[in-house]
């Protein structure tokens, strides 16, 4: 049993990162001295051309052409071989690179391959060179930060599960989604029906491989249709069971599509969290790939471990560092600071980045660094480095925000607490994917109407003409979670 989920697994990461069937050879690596290095592949039956891409000692930004860039397109002594002649590597040196095979006339590849110089290879007669003593092992942060105490370090702002950091600048959390599941020491995944207040089109599910997978080093999320998952029409009764983690024998657990005038969901998606590790101040960052597809968002939050200003409608606050939205062509970057559920006063805190052609943003072809900058004076937004939005107390209170001539209902509430309130407190982690639902999408034209009894129905009959096209670009892959104290 666990071997054969293990194998649909497998397969299903093996699916969405294209590769079906046929597996591009792992590149062989050989580095010479003084100079030159070889990468190459064995030759088999169908393959007709080989591609090299890397760079030194730079990772690749998704399929960047590279220093290095070359086709061949013929075989030699039973090997695909690219050659350099004149780079001289040391130890310790990386590349950076993928590769490209055509095998019976269809493109692979090999993402996101990384190669740390050890040692020269060479016949008995080449130079060798000194023998230095080298360190490969990448700098990592010390397990326990309390021994990372280093005279004159500024005073942290940072709290961490209720206690202050030791230092500011230290990583206090950090999942690079190396192993072949989800810690279950860092994350809890949810297992329930979405409900308040955005209704989303989906269930949530912990088990399910379609929807979340972890390979080469990244999480990938999906959407599954509920007929492929549980094999239920919209008119039949469907039960989590024991391991809901919605409450027990109500609405979040169990419901019966034949009492219920828009059916089950359509959709089943998936949302873990950070539920033992919650911070208050600090910088996030997150490495990923955003999904392309219409109705589809990808949920990289942060949301509060307490409803200390109020339970319903995200009244205590959640914070988005990304997520996009196709508008066009292109796709739009927003960040937000959301205050409430309901509009105008949900986006009243939103950042948008309108999508270009630019190739720099091509949020869902290549991983990017969002990265969310959180003082007790203001929040700021990065992409790659550079901010693009900021949000804070400096010209007034959180509080005091009105959309519309609308002002938050717990405004006075907030009050009592700083000018960033309800962002005084401390959040933990979320990542996830919705689809559908009824605030996210007020400002569209949708296939949909807000709230009307058939809105669940009347999104899939749309969506589900170009169902699988749909479904392949639904996918947000995460490459890393880091947090560190300011
Ligand atoms: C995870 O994999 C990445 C890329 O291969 C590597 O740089 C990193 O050190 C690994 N992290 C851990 C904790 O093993
Ligand atoms: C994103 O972060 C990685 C380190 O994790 C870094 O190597 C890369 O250069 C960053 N990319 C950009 C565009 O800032």
């Amino acid at each position: 049993m666990a071997d054969a989920l293990r194998l649909v697994a497998w397969s299903c990461c093996l699916l969405i990162l294209g590769v079906q069937g046929y597996e591009v050879p792992k590149a062989q690596i050989e580095v010479f001295y003084p100079k030159g290095f070889e990468v190459s592949i064995p030759d088999g039956e169908g393959i007709s051309l080989f591609a090299f891409h890397g760079k030194l000692n730079e990772e690749m930004e998704g399929l960047e052409a590279g220093t290095w860039a070359r086709d061949i397109v013929k075989a030699k002594n039973g090997r695909w071989t690219f050659r350099d002649r004149t780079t001289a590597l040391k130890p310790g040196d990386t590349l950076y690179y993928w590769t490209y095979v055509i095998y019976n006339g269809l493109g692979y590849r090999e993402d996101d391959g990384s190669f740390v110089v050890t040692d020269y290879s060479g016949n008995n007669d080449s130079p060798r060179p000194p023998v230095v003593p080298v360190s490969t092992k990448p700098w990592t942060p010390p397990a326990d930060p309390d021994i990372d105490i280093r005279l004159g370090c500024t005073t942290p702002k940072t709290e961490v599960n209720g206690a202050p950091t030791r230092c500011a600048g230290q990583l206090v959390f950090v999942d690079e989604f190396n192993a072949s599941k989800l810690d279950p020491n860092k994350w809890k995944s949810e297992r329930r029906f979405a409900d308040k207040p955005d209704y989303e089109f989906n269930v949530y599910v912990d088990d399910a491989p379609e929807t979340l997978c972890l390979a080469n080093g990244h999480v990938v999320l999906s959407t599954n249709t509920m007929k492929k998952q549980f094999r239920k029409g919209s008119h039949e009764r469907l039960d989590l069971g024991e391991k809901c983690t919605g409450l027990a024998n109500t609405h979040d657990c169990v419901r019966d599509g034949r009492t219920l005038s828009d059916g089950l969901p359509p959709m089943v998606t998936a949302q873990f969290s950070s539920k033992d590790f919650s911070f208050k101040y600090g910088r996030v960052e997150v490495r990923a790939k955003m999904p392309r597809a219409k109705w589809v968002t990808p949920q990289i939050w942060l949301q509060p471990k307490r409803p200390i200003y109020g339970v319903e409608n995200y009244q205590s606050g959640q914070l988005r560092i990304a997520y996009t939205r196709p508008n066009g062509g292109y796709l739009d970057l927003y960040g937000a600071a959301v205050l409430f559920a309901d509009e105008p006063l949900r986006s009243a805190k939103n950042c948008l980045k309108p999508g270009t052609g630019d190739n720099s943003e091509d949020w869902s072809d290549s991983f990017h660094n969002y990265t969310l900058e959180w003082t007790p004076r203001e929040l700021r937004w990065l992409v790659d480095g550079r901010e693009w939005c900021v949000q804070g107390s400096a010209k007034g209170a959180l509080s005091e925000t009105t959309a519309g001539g609308k002002s938050l209902p717990q405004a006075q509430k907030l009050e009592e607490g700083t000018g960033l309130a309800p962002f005084d407190q401390e959040f933990y982690l979320s990542f996830g994917l919705s689809v559908g639902g009824f605030n996210e999408y007020q400002h569209e034209v949708k296939p949909w109407n807000e709230k009307a009894p058939r809105a669940q129905k009347d999104f899939w009959n749309d969506v589900k003409k170009n169902r699988d096209h749909w479904l392949d670009e639904g996918h947000l892959q995460i490459d890393y979670v880091k947090v560190y104290s300011l």
